[in-house]
Parts: C-alpha cells; structure tokens; sequence
C-alpha cells in the first residue's frame, strides 16, 4: 500500500507544458516562471535568448548548444506549495514530432496567445493533439503592453476557432502605453501594473473591489467608470470558471498580463497549481495504472541524441506513471523482457541537476542509453502491460532521400530505421519503387537526419524534392477489403519504419477523394508504436 507521504507527493505535482505560435512569448514566460519558482534570480539567466532562437543559424551551433537542451527539456521548481515540472515543447524550426509526443506526457497545458495576433496556426495544430487525451487547458494573453485586440474579440476568436468555451479570470485594463494592470474576477481586486519591472517579481499593488474610489484616484474616473461598464457586460457574456468542465478539457480559465513585463504570470500560477489536474492515470493495453499505484511504471516519450556522436550516448525522457524512481533501483524493460539497474538517471530539480536520488509519478527522468530504449517504450517493476497513447503523427514535409554512394543503400536503411525507431524522423518505402521518403513535422528534423547519417552511419546522402502534401496510415478489419485497395492504390502506397501501410497524399485533393472512394478503408493521422 502506499503511504500518505507518497499520496501527499503525488497530489503536489503539476506537470504541464507550453503551446503557441512561435513568438507569441513560450520563452519568455517561461523565464517569468522560472523566476516565480525561484529556479533563477533574474529573468534572462537561463537558457539565453540565443537557444530558443538557434535553429535560424545551423545543426552544428544546435549540437553544442545540446548540453543545455537536455537540462533545459524539463524544469522542475516548487511553487505554491506544489512542485511544478514545465516541460519544453520545442518549436520554430526546431519543431518536429517530439513536439507533439511530449503532449502526451503532460497532464496539463498552458496556451500561450500574442494577444495583437489571436489564434494562430501553430497553436491550432497543438491543440489538436492535447484533443487525443482532453487535456485541461489555461490560456495567457500575452503583449498588453502592445496595442491589441479587443479583449472580447480574442475570446471569441478563441471559442469559435479552437472548439473551446473560454472563463475571463482576470480581465486588462486597457493596452499597449495605457495598459494599467487585470482586474481579477474571481477575487474582486485590481492588480496593477509597472512597467520596466519584467527581471523582477513586482511588488504588489492591489485595490480591492470594483467599486472602491481609489480605483478612480489610481486609474481616473473616466477609465474607471468605462472599466465598470464594460465588466457589466464581460460578466454577463462570458462563461464563469467550472473546474469540472476544465478538468474534461472543454473550457479554458483565460489571464491577461505581459510576459515581457513580468506581469500576471503569477495570476497563471495560481490557477495552474489551484486547478490543474495531479498526475493523471495511464492506460495500458492490459489495465489503466493509476499514479499513487506505489508499483513504479513509466513510459519514453522522447528521445534526444546526446553531444558526443562517438559515443551514440542517447537520453530517454521518461515520464514516471506512477510508484517512485530511486538511485540504483531495478526496473523490467517491457519490450526486451529484462531488468535493468538504474543508477544514473537525470532529474531536473532547478538549481539541483546532479544525478537523481529520486522522482515520482508525474515526474521526468532522463535514463542514459545506447540505443536500447525506443520511443513508446514501457518500464515497470515486473509486470508485463505497454502504456498506449504515445503515437506517432502524420508527417506533413517529405523528401526524397538519395546516397552519394550508391554501394551504402544498407547502411542509409539501416539509420534511416533506426532514427525513425528513435522518433528522429519517419521513413517511408514506396511499393512502386525504391525510393526512400523521408517524413518530418518540422524542417530541422531533415538537416538533423543528414548530420547523423553522416557523423553515425558514416553514410553521406542528399534530398531531393518530391510532391506529397500528407500522410495517412491505412488499415481494415476486412483483408480482402484492403488487398483490394492495396491493388487500386499502389500508386501512391508505402510501408513506414515499422512495416505499416502508409497512403502518400500527392495532393489533400487527392486524398480527400481517395477517402471518399474507400469509405471502408480507415485512414489514420496518427500510429501507435
Ligand atoms: P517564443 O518562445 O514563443 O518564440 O517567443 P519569445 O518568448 O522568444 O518572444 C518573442 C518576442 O516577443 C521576443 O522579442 C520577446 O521579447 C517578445 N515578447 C514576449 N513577451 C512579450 C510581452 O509581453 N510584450 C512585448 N512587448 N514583447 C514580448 P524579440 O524581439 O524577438 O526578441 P528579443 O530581441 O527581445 O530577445
């Protein structure tokens, strides 16, 4: 049985992640986040400006900065009498399917909009994925020291193009030069705001209550009086928060602030350690294993190769299910059948990033390894189940890849399988021919390949550009069905990494006509491993 020490831990832990459009702020707020959970002293300490930013300059600036990826993947800070992992999803050109995974690990996601912009297409994308799993979602309007949108509008926008009903806990006043601070809904307070204070956490100058007169004496009376008006009608048109429905994913708690300025990220905080979900159960293909189970379990949900190509030294990110991690502790590899000892494991306690005494379930580890753990991979302490749920997406950018040297065609194969085993990239293999296709989410991911190709398999090959819009695995419950269209559409079918069907899209045209013409055939956007 577990202990109500281990229950009390469980039930402290957040573990969320960041989705937005490049430059709508993830890195900034993250620093702000990192400065409320004391994990540095002043913003722009950690990871500087230059990582988020390093996928403009080349592989090789990429690759020395991978030291601090790995560091910087997880953050884990105490907050709020919670103990709060962020997780980095990565993003500008960096962007690729581990993006996507390290969704799947989280039991939370903060949505980051730039408040000018609204709904952008990145952020639509994201949130697609959090919808495998309904992941309770808060969102944070950013730049209100910029001239935005309306407010209302951005709600709208957000409700009609996102699919989500959206609850105002904190409401600006006004933006841009005249941005003032957020009225907060919840506690009938005006918190206002200071600019040129974003390295610091502020002081807090609050007025409670709406009515109060030094609302007119802080903001004057005109701004205060329309401020009233339009709260009237705020609060009459927008939904009030609902725990039950935000915990099922279906309305989002929305603050206003700028991260730039430092200002109403710690409104954020608070609801995410006050409403966000403690580790979530899993599902396996034999039981759902709950997180205060104190048997330890946990599954990969990414995979980063390590700095030095000569040692094909690889960090697995394991996101802890549920039990607990110990330094030394055996644990059962499920795929390979056996008991590893583990003795090295990185945790990410800021401040603290020796090796792991200890983690528990919702907690990450990084488990070193040469190429034995895979993406999806299972571990527990000796039960034989697999955590489903951590699939892989459909490409959407293909090319052609080529060897300089005709002779290695095993060898391009052979990394091409296994990079794509290890979530670097997919690979695609037309019956029609002997292609090898190259599938990927984000550019990066096609310059990575070729690096390693290079530096690990000692292969030197080339794209080449080729017309395919998307990607859908195909599969039916009736055979002769499918032999059939394997037969109609050999043409444009492949087999993937793992040997599963794949229908190669010239055009969405094309494959929305082809779904249409094979309405018995199931056409997949996502695989499980
Ligand atoms: P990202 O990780 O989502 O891509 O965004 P990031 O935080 O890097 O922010 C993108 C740009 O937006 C940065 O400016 C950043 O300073 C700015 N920014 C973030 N939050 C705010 C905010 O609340 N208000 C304002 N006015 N700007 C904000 P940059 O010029 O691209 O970078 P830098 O030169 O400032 O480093």
């Amino acid at each position: 049985m577990a202990t109500q020490n281990f229950l009390n831990e469980v039930n402290k832990r957040r573990t969320f992640a960041i989705i937005s459009h490049p430059d709508a702020g993830k890195t900034t707020i993250t620093e702000k986040v990192l400065l409320f959970g004391h994990a540095i002293q002043t913003a722009g300490t950690v990871k500087g400006r230059g990582s988020s930013h390093h996928a403009k300059s080349d592989w090789m600036e990429m690759e020395k900065e991978r030291g601090i990826s790995v560091t910087t993947s997880v953050m884990q800070f105490p907050y709020n009498d919670c103990i709060v992992n962020l997780l980095d999803t990565p993003g500008h050109e960096d962007f690729s399917e581990d993006t996507y995974r390290t969704l799947t690990a989280v039991d939370s996601c903060l949505m980051v909009i730039d408040a000018a912009k609204g709904v952008e297409d990145r952020t639509r994308k994201l949130m697609d994925v959090t919808r495998l799993r309904d992941t309770p979602i808060l969102t944070f309007m950013n730049k209100l020291d910029r001239d935005t949108r309306d407010p209302m509008e951005l709600l709208d926008e957000v409700e009609t193009e996102l699919n989500i009903a959206c609850a105002p806990i904190t409401w600006p006043i006004g933006c841009g030069k005249e941005f003032k601070g957020v009225y907060h809904i919840q506690r009938d307070e005006i918190i206002l705001y200071q600019s040129g204070q974003g390295h610091t956490i502020q002081e807090l100058r609050v007025i409670k209550g709406l009515t109060n007169p030094k609302v007119d004496d802080v903001i004057g009376t005109g701004l205060a009086a329309s401020l009233r008006e339009e709260l009237e009608l705020v609060i009459g048109a927008s939904n009030e928060f609902d725990e039950a429905l935000f915990l099922a994913g279906e309305l989002t708690p929305v603050f206003f602030g700028t991260a730039l300025g430092n200002f109403g990220v710690d409104h954020m905080l608070e609801g995410l350690t006050e409403w966000a979900p403690a580790p979530l159960p899993r599902q396996t293909d034999v039981r759902e294993v709950s997180a205060d189970d104190d048997a330890f379990s946990g599954f990969v949900f990414k995979i980063q190769a390590n700095m030095d190509p000569k040692h094909r030294d690889r960090i697995a990110f394991m996101r802890v299910v549920s039990g607990e991690y110990t330094k030394g502790m055996k644990m059962r590899h499920v795929r390979i059948g056996k008991d590893v000892s583990i003795s090295d494991a990185v945790t990410f306690m800021a401040g603290d990033r020796s090796a792991a005494e200890r983690a528990i379930a919702g907690d990450i580890i990084g488990l070193h390894n040469h190429g034995t753990i895979q993406i999806g991979d299972t571990f527990s302490s000796g039960e034989t189940f697999k955590f489903t749920g951590i699939p892989n997406f459909a490409p959407e950018m293909f090319q052609r890849i080529r060897l300089k040297d005709p002779l290695k065609q095993k060898q391009l194969q052979k990394g091409l399988i296994q990079l794509s085993e290890e979530g670097a990239v997919q690979v695609f293999r037309p019956m029609r021919n002997n292609d090898l296709i190259v599938g990927a989410v984000g550019v990066l991911q096609f310059d990575v390949v070729v690096h390693r190709l290079r530096t690990e398999y000692k292969v030197e090959a080339v794209y080449e550009a080729i017309h395919i819009a998307s990607a859908r695995w195909c599969d039916c419950s009736d055979p002769r069905k499918l032999d059939e269209f394997t037969r109609k559409a050999h043409e444009y079918l492949a087999l993937d990494g793992g040997d599963n069907l794949t229908y190669l899209a010239p055009t969405m045209v094309n494959l929305n006509l082809t779904m249409e013409r094979h309405a018995d055939i199931e056409f997949f956007k996502t695989r499980e491993h």
